[in-house]
């Protein structure tokens, strides 16, 4: 149970989110406070610190506390070098597991994994399509899927990309279990291990696991906070090292959240040809942006390129269901083989089930609703960042998605900050997880898709706190 003075200060502190205080607004005094609230004055007292301490308000002598002015975002600057760094073989990524272990445990504020809130999911409608699927199919449920997995869902995915522009027949594609197996089946399809990989800087922790485990080197190609990996970087580095393939997310990357324009993307394929280099495109963010017309693809923008195009639904409709799918093109086969001997198959189930909610419009439905809230949720924990973190703190603005990236001051260890955050209940993702080479050791990633509540707020203060 929250103390008292915690109610109290949660109350004012949704007014002021709310605006019926607005910055310069003196708040009640401290008696009249106690009054209204049948609290102590002492009770009162602590409220208003409390509010104080988390940056809504401030104490002004003799004259009582009055609410702060917001503080202006202050964006991330691109650090962007045309020399790309030398491949490595990435290592080390052992916190990683320990993040990944604590999304699974309740007492743990999860602001470190990009994993929405149940909250934010359309958790009634896949139930329901899951209990339409057991009830109608029930033969088909309990069978194997077989690469390259069902029909009716390839059918509904088909028909999505092409309104994107990607045309894409049904059996050119394979379902697969996540994004993250789409990743994995298209690195195995056009590398060995020992092979050199161009990926974004930073770039989302799964891939560069994946890459440790297929035994590839990462070259590290700095990405600019709103225009996305930086062309020039990523031609001197195709210059200079035998780069077997390019693994990007030009929708709404993971953690910068910029898109790539139609311009990039096109200087991008034509580059990636020139050396006859696979792109393998991730674009499990697409539906996410928080303008209302989806972004183009490479597929879509280039149909005869060699991309191998990776979906999924864990962001857009609930990571548990584990659909994703990739359309490998040229490497099609090799992937549907790749696919079967690792897995045979991904789950029926869920696979008749997300082909229902996308069949019967439910999925579009639920985009158009959520898209907004998590463009809203990103706007307030940016918000409480730039309120409660320290003089010096930059965060990028995302065009989508729902994680934001945070430069803290200079000398701030955030590996060291994470171990202290998960001992005291939070989770945060370190910089250094998203470089092969231990670059950003003074930033972080923060998931926004979060309900918003005393339980949160308290969290982000604390890792304020410990910063
Ligand atoms: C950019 C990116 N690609 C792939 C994945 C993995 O997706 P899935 O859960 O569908 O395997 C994630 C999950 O965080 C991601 O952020």
């Amino acid at each position: 149970m929250d103390p008292l003075y915690r109610k109290v200060a949660a109350e004012i502190a949704q007014h002021i989110e709310r605006s019926v205080y607005v910055p310069g607004d003196r708040l009640p005094g401290v008696r009249r406070l106690a009054r209204t609230r049948g609290v102590s004055t002492a009770t009162a007292v602590s409220a208003y610190q409390t509010l104080a301490d988390e940056g809504y308000i401030e104490a002004r002598s003799r004259s009582g506390f009055y609410v702060r002015a917001r503080k202006a975002i202050q964006t991330i600057e691109p650090t962007l070098s045309a020399k790309a760094a030398a491949p490595k073989l990435v290592t080390g990524q052992a916190m990683a597991m320990a993040l990944i272990k604590a999304a699974n445990d309740p007492a743990i504020v999860q602001l470190g994994a990009a994993v929405p809130d149940p909250a934010f999911l359309p958790t009634q409608a896949i139930a329901r399509a899951l209990a339409t699927v057991m009830r109608t199919k029930r033969s088909q449920v309990s069978s194997y899927m077989m690469p390259p997995g069902a029909l009716e869902l390839r059918r509904q995915i088909s028909r999505r990309m092409s309104e994107s522009g990607a045309i894409v027949s049904v059996d050119d594609m394979v379902i697969t279990t996540g994004c993250q197996e789409a990743l994995s089946l298209a690195l195995r399809a056009v590398t060995r291990p020992g092979d050199v990989v161009a990926v974004e800087s930073p770039a989302f922790y799964g891939l560069l696991h994946v890459l440790e485990s297929l035994g590839l080197e990462a070259l590290e190609v700095p990405a600019h906070p709103i225009e996305g990996i930086s062309l020039d970087a990523l031609g001197f580095a195709l210059e200079r090292w035998a780069v077997k393939a390019c693994v990007l997310v030009p929708n709404y990357s993971n953690p910068l959240g910029y898109c790539m324009s139609d311009d990039q993307k096109h200087a991008l394929i034509r580059l990636l040809e020139k050396h006859r280099i696979p792109l393998i495109e991730d674009d499990v963010y697409g539906d996410l942006g928080f303008s209302s017309q989806r972004p183009s693809t490479c597929k879509g923008l280039a149909p005869h390129a060699d991309i191998l195009y990776c979906g999924s639904f864990s962001k857009s409709l609930s990571p548990g269901l584990r659909i994703g799918w990739i359309a490998a093109g040229r490497h099609h086969a090799h992937v549907e083989f790749l696919k079967y001997v690792t897995s045979i198959a991904s789950s029926t189930a869920p696979q008749l089930a997300a082909a229902e909610l996308l069949a019967t419009g439910r999925y579009e439905r639920y985009l158009r609703e959520v898209r907004s809230k998590y463009q809203s949720a990103v706007a307030r924990m940016s918000d409480a960042v730039m309120r409660t973190f320290p003089e010096g703190t930059r965060i990028s603005q995302p065009r989508g998605g729902f994680v934001i990236w945070v430069e803290l001051p200079k000398g701030t260890d955030s590996m060291a900050l994470a171990r202290r955050a998960l001992r005291d209940g939070v989770s945060i993702a370190p910089g250094p997880l998203f470089s092969a080479s231990g670059k950003f050791a003074n930033f972080i990633r923060l998931s926004c898709a979060k309900v918003w509540d005393a339980r949160l707020e308290r969290a982000l203060f604390a890792v304020a706190k410990l910063i």
